[in-house]
């Protein structure tokens, strides 16, 4: 079993300590070496069937009490809530989100293998990418056997194929550098988050926590990987596909973000939360700012690449995502 610090200290994202001396390369190597020495396997290192990780429904450490996790929980309609529907719900989140995650990371791994595919030999990405696409399954196979053990019925994103799956599986292969925007669209705002909860003093059910803590641990490579190979690359791109890049990259992001900040439909249905309480708890300015706090760090690197034009900006903004470099 891969033992972890404690709960505060959480592994950070590696990156080239010496521009000139520390190469991408050298880079890529350690990450790769780090996968085999830090990982994690869903079954052999979480101890599902112990009495302290069991899931009960009516446990009361589910109820969304950190408004900034998850803002439904400010509302006075929640507040007014039974202990025993408010964990239920406060669980049920947990349990989309964790659903939502796993599809986002079928399509991270469809896109991956389709990137390490048009590799050729001795590239030290391949070896990488397969080791992130291992770490990726064995994500899945947590929050899978998670929501399983809810006992609540999660269907997950029903639009996902809509939302343009296919599409980003292929950009992994035909326009990568686009694809790893997308990887960092849903990387990033899940880390913010679960690092966000890690810090905090909440009383976090301990599978929950082992699951954010082994997921943030490898999240950290994953995250390295995707802004080092952007870094790398973007710069010699061509300016129509740097072009495609700038306006591509708000269209993707804004249109997970825009599945981010509504409330899962099936939530709202299951336990009849009225309209104006999900538009208090998922309209509100809190809920916006937390999400454009989510994406800092991409808009950031966006910036820093270029990849920021006067028509691109426009898109930014339509789509609520915007915010001045700071
Ligand atoms: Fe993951
Ligand atoms: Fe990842």
């Amino acid at each position: 079993m891969t033992v972890l610090a404690d709960r505060h200290n959480l592994d950070t994202e590696i990156a080239p300590s010496d521009q000139k001396a520390d190469t991408y390369v050298s880079l890529i190597k350690r990450l790769s070496t780090q996968s085999v020495e830090k990982h994690f396997d869903a079954y052999a290192d979480i101890d599902w069937d112990s009495k302290e990780m069991s899931v009960d429904q009516d446990d009361p450490r589910w109820i969304l009490r950190n408004g900034e996790l998850d803002p439904l929980g400010t509302t006075a309609w929640y507040k007014d809530l039974d202990d025993k529907t408010a964990s239920r719900i406060g669980l049920h989140m947990v349990a989309m989100k964790m659903k939502i995650g796993l599809q986002f990371e079928g399509v991270l791994k469809r896109g991956l293998l389709g990137f390490a595919a048009k590799l050729p030999n001795n590239s030290p990405e391949f070896r990488y990418c397969y080791h992130e696409v291992i770490e990726e399954a064995q994500h899945s196979l947590m929050f899978q056997e998670f929501v399983n053990r809810t006992g609540l019925d999660v269907p997950g994103l029903s639009g996902m194929d809509e939302f343009g799956a296919n599409t980003v599986v292929q950009l992994g292969r035909r326009f990568p550098p686009l694809f790893f925007f997308f990887v960092l669209g849903g990387e990033d705002p899940i880390d913010f988050v679960q690092r966000k909860a890690l810090r905090s003093d909440a009383d976090i059910h301990p599978l929950l926590e082992r699951i954010m803590r082994i997921h943030v641990t490898e999240e950290a490579r994953h995250l390295s990987f995707a802004r080092n190979y952007l870094k790398k690359n973007v710069p010699n791109l061509d300016p129509i596909r740097r072009q495609a890049l700038a306006m591509g990259i708000p269209a993707i992001l804004g249109s997970m973000a825009q599945l981010m900040m509504q409330a899962p439909s099936h939530v709202v249905k299951t336990y009849e939360i009225p309209k104006e309480v999900v538009k208090e708890a998922y309209g509100s300015d809190i809920h916006r700012q937390n999400t454009l706090a989510s994406l800092a760090k991409v808009r950031k690197l966006t910036n820093e690449l270029g990849l920021i034009n006067p028509v691109s900006i426009q898109i930014w903004k339509r789509f609520g995502i915007w915010d001045e470099p700071k």
